[in-house]
């Protein structure tokens, strides 16, 4: 796919009706023949429009206004470039625990939960968030992550966490102001309820930080599940990461996670971790699959904010 294809995709399928700067920016770059040939500087996997309008918000950057943001980006490319190249889109949403919420809590407890491609590990606290399913209300503390839930069987409550780990190539810290700084810079402007989110969860995580390991999903995953106690059910997960991996590493991080013990809960776009067989998503907006041991069971928005059982 050109660049400015994927310019196009990104503001039909992923912003529409969810950033409507991000869709009128995203727009204009895919027509934007001087900021394409710069993008076009960057190896493909740097292009992406999360990562450019991340950079520039992070720089402090106009991204309100096209034509504003056109001639921030042209005349500010050499620094925006050195950003895009040693940064990555590693947005950490925990709202996508409302989205685990189910399946862990009908596996058999206490668990010790393994986060694949973690960021800062925000989703490692399933046990210390409040969730909003309609008018179904679990827990208490930490940020309240609303979910619009359709079909799904509702979690009986909380689970009990006795272990928590993340592995990550590049593991942010919330303590640190510089990796918060990225972390919120990469949530969408409109999403004022998201940052609040962050700086909640990243205020909770702080006070109890996560195990976090620097490591690849595959050469590394086998060595931290070893790390996990007995007499708790080992589960290891991912959301939003196999994106970031090429087809024959998601391939050898399947079959390294099949031969774990435990569980394995996926939560992909399914053009990345594909199923034989999937019911019609409801709409044309962007889904993920939330799978448990390679058996998927729901399509789920991207930052945790729906999900649809399958019948
Ligand atoms: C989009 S972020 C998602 C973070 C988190 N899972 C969430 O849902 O909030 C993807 C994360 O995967 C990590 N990642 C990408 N490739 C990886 C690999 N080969 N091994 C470990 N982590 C990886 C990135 O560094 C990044 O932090």
């Amino acid at each position: 796919m050109t660049t400015a294809a994927a310019y196009a995709e990104f503001a039909a399928r992923e912003t529409r009706g969810v950033s409507p700067s991000y869709e009128r920016l995203s727009i204009a770059v895919s027509r934007d023949d001087e900021v394409l040939a710069l993008l076009g500087l960057l190896p493909p996997a740097k292009r992406q429009p999360n990562l450019l309008f991340g950079v520039i918000r992070f720089l402090g950057g106009p991204v309100g206004d096209p034509a504003a943001f056109h001639d921030y980006t042209v005349a500010n490319w050499p620094v925006i470039e050195a950003e895009m190249r040693s940064r990555a889109t590693q947005t950490n949403e925990a709202g996508r625990c409302a989205i685990l919420l189910p399946v862990l809590a009908a596996l058999p407890q206490p668990l010790a939960l393994l986060d694949v491609g973690a960021s800062a590990g925000l989703c490692l606290y399933p046990d210390k968030y409040s969730y909003r399913y309609g008018g179904h209300r679990i827990g208490a503390g930490g940020p309240l992550l609303d979910c619009a839930a359709t079909g799904m069987p509702l979690p009986a409550g909380l689970p009990e966490v006795v272990w928590r780990a993340g592995l990550d190539l590049n593991p942010l810290d919330v303590t640190d102001p510089g990796d918060l700084a990225w972390l919120e810079a990469l949530i969408w402007p409109e999403h004022a309820h998201r940052r609040a989110r962050l700086r909640a969860a990243a205020a909770l995580a702080a006070t109890e930080p996560p195990l976090l390991v620097r490591g690849d999903l595959v050469e590394d995953l086998p060595g931290l599940a070893a790390q996990a106690p007995a007499g708790a059910t080992l589960v290891v997960f991912h959301t939003s990461v196999l994106y970031q991996v090429p087809p024959p590493r998601r391939e050898a991080f399947v079959r390294t996670v099949r031969a774990l013990p435990g569980h394995w809960i996926a939560n992909e776009d399914p053009e990345v971790l594909a199923y034989p067989a999937l019911p019609a998503p409801p709409d044309g907006v962007l889904r993920n699959v939330l799978a448990l041991d390679g058996t998927p069971l729901a399509w789920t928005r991207a930052h945790g904010q729906a999900i649809t059982w399958f019948g």
